[in-house]
């Protein structure tokens, strides 16, 4: 059972402070006065390639064996994990393959070949081109590296956790996005070692609440996952991810991809940042008043990616 500690995260965030940045924390005037609670924004959309999802990967290149190193990596995404593989495998010097299915964002595919990954385009689907990751790791020695279910990932991803106790001590709660479950399970370990009195708090899609599910159920639960907001969408959460959570996330909250996608109009209006839909969920569930703490409560929302897909905002009637 994965469980780390307060030296983990600081071992960890000194491992890959190099790279990154430490990405600010906003006060927002409007959202707190709406909320009646003190809130601030962990801006992790000006982190490096846009998203939290380099500090995983970062971690785990560095800890990894020069052999396997020399043999190179392979994951399988069209978002930001594709994104935080690819410019953390340069970092290193490793060779990164990306697959991804052949209708894929153009400019996704551009992104990730810039970062100098190679992109190789298989199936229509995300699991049709995991099976030529997969092929990749058997034919040619490749380490596939998972987008959440990965302890090495989780604590790289958990830094964003100790960035934001350490710069808010006092902080009541803090409010993450779940897809697969790597961030929260890394931040909420690390801010619960801080101290286990802060609450951390959930937010899926309810068009696909992978997690929220097994939690109920007790057990992983597949789920048919309708959400078009790629940074939730899964059909299964990960192993160690749910293990983690059912331990050290105090609650799920779920709501529409319809709420989640006028919190990402809000935020941008409001707040004037540019958020992707997965980043403004934790917004939605505060604005939708589905985070229950006291009066003056102070609370973080993890603004945790800016890398919007424009076409599908171009999609949206917003009247
Ligand atoms: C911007 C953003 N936020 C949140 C998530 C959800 O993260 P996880 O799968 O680690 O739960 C993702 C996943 O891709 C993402 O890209």
């Amino acid at each position: 059972m994965l469980t780390l500690t307060l030296d983990d995260f600081r071992e960890t965030r000194a491992r890959i402070a190099p790279y990154i940045k430490r990405t600010p924390m906003l006060t927002s005037r409007q959202l707190s006065e709406r909320t009646g609670f003190d809130i601030r924004l962990k801006a992790e959309l000006f982190q490096r390639v846009g998203s939290y999802k380099i500090r995983g990967p970062l971690n785990k290149f560095a800890l990894m064996p020069e052999e396997q190193k020399r043999r190179g990596v392979v994951c399988s995404s069209a978002g930001n994990h594709a994104q935080g593989v690819a410019l953390a495998a340069k970092i290193h010097g490793i060779r990164a393959v990306v697959c991804m299915a052949k209708n894929a964002t153009p400019a996704k595919i551009a992104a990730t070949k810039a970062y100098g990954a190679e992109v190789v385009l298989h199936g229509m689907i995300w699991d049709e081109a995991n099976e030529k990751a997969k092929e990749l790791v058997r034919d040619e020695g490749l380490t596939y590296v998972h987008p959440f279910d990965d302890a090495q990932l989780i604590a790289g991803q958990g830094t964003l956790g100790l960035e934001i106790v350490e710069d808010w001590p006092e902080v009541d709660a803090v409010v993450v996005p779940i897809g697969g479950g790597g961030l929260i399970s890394g931040a909420s370990m690390a801010v619960k070692a801080f101290n286990p009195k802060i609450k951390v708090i959930g937010v899926e899609s309810s068009d696909g609440p992978a997690m929220q599910r097994s939690i109920e159920a007790g057990s992983l639960q597949t789920i048919d996952c309708k959400t078009i907001i790629d940074g939730l969408r899964v059909r299964r959460a990960g192993e160690i991810n749910f293990s983690v959570v059912q331990r050290f996330v105090d609650e799920i909250v779920a709501l529409p991809d319809r709420d989640i996608f006028d919190a990402m109009i809000w935020v941008m209006e409001r707040c004037k940042l540019v958020v992707e839909g997965a980043a403004a969920a934790p917004v939605a569930a505060l604005l939708h008043d589905l985070v229950k703490l006291p009066k003056g409560s102070r609370v973080c929302a993890v603004l945790s990616g800016g890398n919007l897909n424009l076409d599908q905002l171009r999609g949206l009637d917003w009247n």
